[in-house]
């Protein structure tokens, strides 16, 4: 597990009495582009859905998202949303909750993770390639009009 900045940070499933502490920061990090809130509820009630928040001193400051499907024949997970509030970032909030979700998605029997990002999403994308994600494929107006996106996966257990 990457070292992270903060010594006293605590990942856990999140819970409903969390949810609008989780929408205001994916409000705050994308904008009119966030998830409804009825979606972030989706994420926490579902069963297939593992849901983290990272809290340091009892305060969210991040939260990540992923559903348990099948993807390409295999048991998958794909992550919907990964956010950390703007004043935490860099400092390893985003690497434990990546790893933390992989960590929950192995042993719901996952084989592989994916997820897409903007393709402009640099600080995104190098989180993703740093965790041995690579790209599979380009999504052509997947965020709107004119907004590209790429698919990226990651193998989970070794071959
Ligand atoms: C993407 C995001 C979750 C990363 O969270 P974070 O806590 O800052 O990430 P970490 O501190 O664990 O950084 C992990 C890696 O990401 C990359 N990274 C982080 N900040 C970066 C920056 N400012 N510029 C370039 N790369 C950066 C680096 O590769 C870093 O590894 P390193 O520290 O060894 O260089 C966070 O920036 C965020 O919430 N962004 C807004 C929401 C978003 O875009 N989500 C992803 C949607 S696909």
């Amino acid at each position: 597990m990457a070292a992270c900045g903060f010594s006293s940070i605590v990942v856990r499933r999140a819970r409903l009495s969390d949810l609008e502490s989780i929408y205001r920061i994916e409000v705050e990090c994308f904008g009119e582009d966030a998830f409804p809130k009825s979606y972030i509820r989706w994420f926490i009630e579902e069963n297939s859905f593992i849901t983290l928040v990272a809290l340091l001193d009892d305060k969210i400051i991040g939260f990540i998202a992923g559903l348990l499907e099948v993807f390409m024949g295999r048991r998958a997970g794909h992550v919907y949303s990964i956010d950390v509030k703007p004043e935490y970032r860099g400092r390893g909030v985003g690497s434990r909750l990546l790893e933390a979700i992989e960590d929950e998605l192995r042993r719901c029997g996952a084989e592989i993770c994916y997820l897409e990002a903007r393709v402009d999403n640099v600080v995104a994308l190098n989180l993703y390639f740093k965790h041995d994600y690579r790209i599979i494929e380009r999504l052509k107006n997947y965020y709107g009009f004119g907004r590209d996106g790429v698919r990226l996966i990651k193998n989970l257990v070794i071959e």
